[in-house]
């Protein structure tokens, strides 16, 4: 059993807690900015395919006090590191650095990586060399108030890069953000969700993928711990093939979505079709007052991000919309939930609806609420 830490997003960890515990983690302990679980490599490949809210999956090989480049430098050098790669292997390094004596990341990167090829030129002669597109061993070093821990990443590129959104819009949602609401939420696919500012699409996508469940890692072509040393091939194969037998073609209740932009809704078909469920989902360009439930369906959520006005004083522009959202819920979705993700509590009271719950999210950095309405 080898011990990980799969990082997410503020506010994400008990979304990731539950989705660690759906792939047979054990010893799940929430962290910060992440969760920690024990496993072998069948949950390494599970955690890496499936979870939806990680942002990348870790190991840690070394955890400690260091003051300066000098002592990271030292410390890396007493790790064996022919257990993890050999001088054929290519590297990288990712560093953040806060509140420390180390102050640049790069620098202390740089560092690691030295420490590693110094190793090796000293017992083999050669040494290994950098890629930081794919490298064959991702490593990350985390360094807060002098404590710096080093892990082998093994996934490298961020896991909320799913492939299906090419084009940076506006304001589109993170996908695992996206994917922890719902989640968070209890959507499972079994009851309609509708969004009616769909912008890019986000929900709709990740909404489908988890009412199909498809592993949101299904078709990612890299994950770094296809470089290591230990890396089953096959075993891997069987993991992400199993899975792909079992999404679901059909949906009891295709995701909806629909936005008074045309460029929005062309956006959100396109995304879908990427994402392998154009045929699936519907994206209508519609006002969200002219949005409504179809005959005789059950009612479900309606999700949505509306604008809220980036800089102070730009919210009160939003205000009537606020207030037409609240009405239009209130007038055409009789028994449905209303979730709405903002960051102004002003424009949320704006839609005058009982609030059943608020949960606390980031979006970035940004402090977000996620505000449940009957
Ligand atoms: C912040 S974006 C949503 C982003 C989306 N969640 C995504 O991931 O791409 C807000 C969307 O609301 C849409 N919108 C604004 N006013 C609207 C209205 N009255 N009716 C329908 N859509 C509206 C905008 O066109 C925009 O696409």
């Amino acid at each position: 059993m080898t011990k990980f830490f799969a990082t997410c997003a503020r506010g994400l960890e008990t979304v990731l807690f539950r989705e660690l515990e759906g792939i047979g983690a054990s010893q799940i302990e929430t962290g910060r900015g992440g969760v920690f679980f024990s496993g072998g490599i069948v949950e390494l490949y599970k955690a890496n395919l499936w979870l939806r809210t990680a942002v990348r999956v870790l190991r840690p090989v070394f955890d400690g006090p260091v003051f300066s480049t000098d002592e990271l430098y030292d410390a890396v050098r007493t790790i064996n590191w022919a257990d993890y790669l050999t001088p054929n292997h290519t590297l990288a390094v990712d560093c953040n650095v806060r509140d420390s004596n180390i102050t640049h990341s790069q620098y202390a990167s740089r560092r690691v990586k030295d420490a590693i090829c110094d190793q090796f030129r000293e017992t083999t002669g050669v040494r290994p060399s950098v890629d930081t597109e794919r490298p064959m061993l991702g490593l990350n070093l985390h360094v807060s108030k002098n404590r710096a821990i080093l892990s082998l990443d093994s996934s490298w590129d961020s896991l909320h890069k799913r492939g299906y959104r090419p084009i940076q819009t506006r304001a589109p949602l993170n996908e695992s953000l996206a994917a922890g609401l719902l989640l968070h939420l209890g959507y499972d696919g079994t009851f309609p969700l509708v969004d009616w500012m769909c912008g890019s699409g986000t929900f709709l996508v990740e909404g489908a993928w988890i009412a199909m469940r498809r592993p949101p890692g299904l078709t990612r072509k890299w994950f770094s711990f296809f470089g290591g040393l230990d890396f089953d091939k096959s075993l891997w194969g069987d993991i992400r093939d199993t899975a792909r037998e079992e999404v679901a073609t059909t949906l009891a209740f295709p995701p909806r979505g629909s936005d008074v932009r045309a460029d929005a809704v062309e956006l959100a078909q396109h995304n879908a079709k990427g994402a392998g469920i154009g045929h699936l989902v519907t994206v209508k360009k519609l006002e969200l007052a002219d949005a409504k439930p179809l005959p005789g369906e059950p009612p479900g959520i309606v999700i949505c991000n509306p604008p809220y006005g980036e800089r102070l004083g730009d919210e009160d522009e939003w205000i009537p919309l606020h207030r037409k959202m609240g009405a239009a819920f209130a007038e055409n979705w009789p028994g449905w939930r209303l979730a709405l993700f903002t960051a102004s509590d002003k424009l949320a009271k704006q839609l005058k609806l009982k609030v059943v719950r608020t949960t606390h999210f980031y979006n970035g950095s940004l402090p977000c609420k996620l505000w449940e309405f009957v």
